[in-house]
C-alpha cells in the first residue's frame, strides 16, 4: 500500500497542469481521485488536529455507492449538484408535492420518495431542517435504511443533541462546510470550495473516516483543509459563533450603532454606510489578511479608535453574557427551545424587516447593487 506522500506525487505528476494549493486552484480530476486508493488517514480515530489535505484525498470510499440526499434545500441542492459533478451516483429524496423535490427534478436528479430514496442509498445524507430531523428520521427513514448504509449529516446537532439516534454499529459521519450552502455550490462550480469540519460517531466502524474524507472531497469541502473534530464540538461552535458574533452579536451591533447615529440627528444614508456597508471591507481584510494584516491596512485613526473603544464597548458584563449563551448551547437548554419555539424565527425576522436599518438598506442597496434582482 502506499504512503500518502507517494500518492500525492503520482497525482501531482498526473496533474501538472493543476496549481494545487490555495483556494482558487482548480478541483481535481475525478476519474484520476477514484483510481486512487482508499485508506485515507495514518490511524483510527484520527487524533484531535488531524487536517485532511485536499490533494491527500481520494474518491475511492465512494466507488459503486448511491448517494441519497434526503431535502433539496440550501444545502442539499449544494451536495447533490458538486457530488454530480465530481461523478458520483446521486438519487434525491423529497416529500411528496415538494416545492425542492420539483426543483431537484428541473435540475435533472432522479427524485423519489424520502423512504424510497433511502432504500436506494448507501450513504443517506439528511439534508433536512434541524427542527424536522427527529420526525422525519423516525417516519421514514430509520425504517428503510439499507443495513449496512451510512448516514451523514452536515451540521452536528441531530446527533449532538439526540435529534437522531442512529442504531448501534450504523456508520455515520458529518462533513460540515465552514461556508453557506450556495457558496458552497458557486466554488465548487468554479473549480474550489471551502473549508469543512469532519467526524464520526464513536460508534461507527474505521472505514468511515475515509469515507467521510472521500465525500468531503466529493462535495468541495477539503480547500483549506478538512478538520477532524467530534459531532458534538461542531455544532456548539457552530451555534456560538453564530448567536454570539455572525448572526447575533454583529447585527445587534450594527442595529445599534446605525439606530444611535440616527436619533442623534445624522442622516440615515451616512448612518448606513459606516455602521453596515463597510463591514464587508474590514471583514474582507480580516479573511485575508487575519486580525493584524487588517489593522496594517486601516487608517492609524482608525487602528488607534478600534483599540482603544472596542474593549470599552465589549466589557465584562458582555463577556459575561457570551459565557452565559455557551453554557446555554453545551447545556442543550438552547436546542430544547429552539425545538419548542422555532416557528417564531418568521415572526421575529418580520419585525426586523420594518426596522429602520432594513428600509434605509432597500433604499442603498438597488443603488450599489442595480443588476441584483430583488427578493
Ligand atoms: N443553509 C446552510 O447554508 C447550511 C450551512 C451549514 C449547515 N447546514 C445544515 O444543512 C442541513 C439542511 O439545512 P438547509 O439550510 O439546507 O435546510 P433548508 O434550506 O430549509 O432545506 C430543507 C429541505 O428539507 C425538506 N424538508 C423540510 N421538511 C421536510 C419533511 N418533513 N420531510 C421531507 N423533507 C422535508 C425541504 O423540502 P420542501 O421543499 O418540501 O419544504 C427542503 O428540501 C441542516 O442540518 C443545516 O444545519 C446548512
Amino acid at each position: 500500500m502506499s504512503s500518502i506522500s507517494e500518492k500525492k506525487a503520482v497525482f501531482l505528476g498526473r496533474l501538472a497542469i493543476y496549481p494545487i494549493s490555495g483556494f482558487l486552484s482548480r478541483n481535481p480530476d475525478p476519474a484520476i481521485l477514484r483510481s486512487m486508493e482508499k485508506k485515507i488517514f495514518k490511524q483510527y480515530p484520527p487524533p484531535a488536529g488531524t487536517v485532511v489535505e485536499r490533494d491527500d484525498a481520494a474518491l475511492g470510499s465512494l466507488d459503486g455507492k448511491v448517494v441519497a440526499v434526503i431535502g433539496y434545500g440550501t444545502m442539499g441542492r449544494a451536495h447533490a449538484l458538486n457530488l454530480r459533478r465530481s461523478g458520483v451516483d446521486v438519487i434525491v429524496g423529497a416529500r411528496s408535492g415538494s416545492d425542492s423535490g420539483n426543483k431537484a427534478r428541473l435540475k435533472g436528479f432522479n427524485v423519489l420518495s424520502v423512504g424510497e430514496a433511502v432504500a436506494a442509498g448507501d450513504v443517506v445524507m439528511l439534508m433536512l431542517p434541524d427542527e424536522a430531523m427527529a420526525q422525519v428520521y423516525t417516519g421514514d427513514i430509520a425504517a428503510n435504511l439499507k443495513p449496512k448504509a451510512t448516514l451523514g449529516f452536515a451540521h452536528g446537532f441531530a446527533v449532538a443533541f439526540d435529534q437522531v439516534k442512529p442504531d448501534p454499529g450504523r456508520p455515520c459521519f458529518l462533513v460540515a462546510p465552514k461556508g453557506q450552502g450556495d457558496m458552497l455550490a458557486v466554488a465548487h462550480a468554479a473549480g474550489s470550495g471551502v473549508p469543512g469540519l469532519l467526524a464520526v460517531t464513536k460508534d461507527s466502524p474505521d472505514e468511515t473516516w475515509d469515507l467521510a474524507a472521500s465525500y468531503a472531497l466529493a462535495v468541495g469541502c477539503l480547500v483549506g483543509g478538512g478538520f477532524v473534530t467530534t459531532f458534538r464540538a461542531e455544532c456548539v461552535s457552530d451555534q456560538f459563533g453564530e448567536q454570539v458574533v455572525l448572526c447575533g452579536g454583529v447585527i445587534e451591533l450594527l442595529k445599534s450603532a446605525f439606530e444611535i447615529m440616527v436619533e442623534a440627528g445624522y442622516d440615515e444614508t451616512n448612518a448606513y454606510f459606516e455602521c453596515v456597508h463597510e463591514l464587508k471591507l474590514i471583514t474582507d481584510l480580516l479573511h485575508r489578511h487575519g486580525i493584524d494584516g487588517m489593522r496594517d491596512r486601516i487608517s492609524g485613526t482608525a487602528a488607534y479608535g478600534g483599540l482603544t473603544r472596542g474593549p470599552r464597548l465589549i466589557d465584562d458584563r458582555v463577556r459575561g453574557n457570551m459565557k452565559r449563551i455557551l453554557e446555554e448551547i453545551e447545556s442543550g437548554k438552547f436546542a430544547d427551545e429552539f425545538l419548542l419555539h422555532h416557528r417564531d424565527t418568521e415572526k421575529l425576522a418580520g419585525t426586523e424587516a420594518d426596522s429602520p436599518l432594513a428600509r434605509t438598506g432597500r433604499i442603498v442597496l438597488p443603488r450599489l447593487h442595480p443588476d441584483e434582482p430583488t427578493d
